[in-house]
């Protein structure tokens, strides 16, 4: 959704390397020994068949050789930097000359490893994979601070229309981050966590202001429209692909262990646990500040007191318990 760069090819996919060589029994070979490691490969013999290839799918990695029938490997770097995207492409040069001022020089014009023929095609495999690593967990970790960011403006944008929740979600997402991981959630979880809890209130957009700032209680209808956000957030996100795990989170994180929550009215473990943590910490900082229908915070110790009693009736009592723990620790 965001990437500065579009990606060679999709994480799920194979990555894509192009092999520039004239000797086609080496490219052979080569092509072979990659695609049993897991490679998709693309092959040309020539600087202009490496341009075609460029122009038609920008690779992964590119291993190039510097002495090519109609040009050389430099030409085809220089065509690879120009092509969108292809500045960030690991370029790995395959050449019999050996001299220190060549390499230099070809390191110097973008290349970003430099083997001498004749090489171990492994070690050429292992050059190609450590460097597809690298660049795919920059990538990841380019696109997820680009959708924090987003998100966290999406966040803000959702708050500022709600006079007495600054800084809520943000408190929401750290505490939620500190108990997912005192619950022992996988690191692969903790994306979705972090996001989901920002959004958790997404549909409140589509709360008048009136019923969202009320002081003091909702009528039976306004109260039946504020309950309406976790379903209405939930249809927000469920179109969007790559915020659609978030979906748990938002649409249940009202339902109560004993069955009297909304929207589902879902008992236990049918809760989905996303909805179960994210239950906790959101009662604890909305128990914790101020709000239009308690203009009086509650102490900390009150607010954990109400959710030691809350345990087994409103929350998961497990994950109600290690939060108190963590929150005893000083962790919250
Ligand atoms: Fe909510």
């Amino acid at each position: 959704m965001f990437p500065t760069t579009p990606p060679a090819s999709t994480p799920t996919e194979p990555p894509l390397v192009l092999l520039v060589d004239d000797d086609a029994e080496l490219t052979d070979v080569l092509s072979t020994i990659f695609l049993h490691h897991g490679f998709r490969v693309q092959a040309a013999h020539s600087a202009s068949e490496a341009r075609k290839a460029l122009f038609s799918n920008l690779p992964d990695t590119a291993v190039i050789d510097l002495r090519l029938p109609d040009g050389s490997g430099e030409h085809v770097i220089e065509a690879l930097r120009r092509r969108k995207g292809g500045d960030a492409v690991p370029v790995i040069v395959i050449s019999a000359v050996a001299d220190r001022e060549t390499i230099a020089h070809i390191r110097a014009s973008g290349a970003d490893e430099y083997l001498i023929k004749p090489f171990q095609p492994l070690e050429l495999v292992t050059i190609v994979r450590n460097s597809v690593a690298r660049r795919r967990a920059a990538e990841n970790l380019a696109t997820r601070e680009a959708h924090l960011q987003t998100v966290r403006l999406l966040a803000k944008a959702i708050e500022a229309r709600d006079a007495y929740t600054g800084g809520h979600v943000e408190r929401v997402r750290r505490y939620a981050l500190k108990l997912a991981q005192a619950l022992g959630w996988p690191p692969s979880q903790l994306s979705a966590l972090e996001f989901g809890a920002l959004l958790h209130d997404v549909g409140k957009i589509t709360i008048p202001e009136h019923i969202l700032n009320k002081p003091g209680p909702l009528t039976d209808e306004e109260a039946r429209i504020m309950r309406e956000h976790p379903r209405r957030g939930a249809q927000m996100l469920a179109d969007l692909p790559y915020l659609r795990p978030l979906v748990p989170y938002v649409l249940y994180h009202h339902e109560h262990w004993d069955g009297t929550g909304y929207p589902e009215g879902l008992k236990g473990a049918e809760i989905p646990i996303e909805g179960r943590l994210l239950a906790v910490v959101d009662a604890y900082d909305a128990m914790t500040t101020a709000r239009s229908y308690h203009p009086t915070p509650m102490s900390r110790e009150e607010a954990l007191e109400e959710i030691r009693r809350e345990a087994g009736k409103a929350f998961d009592p497990y994950i109600a318990e290690v939060f108190i723990r963590l929150a005893e620790q000083g962790e919250i």
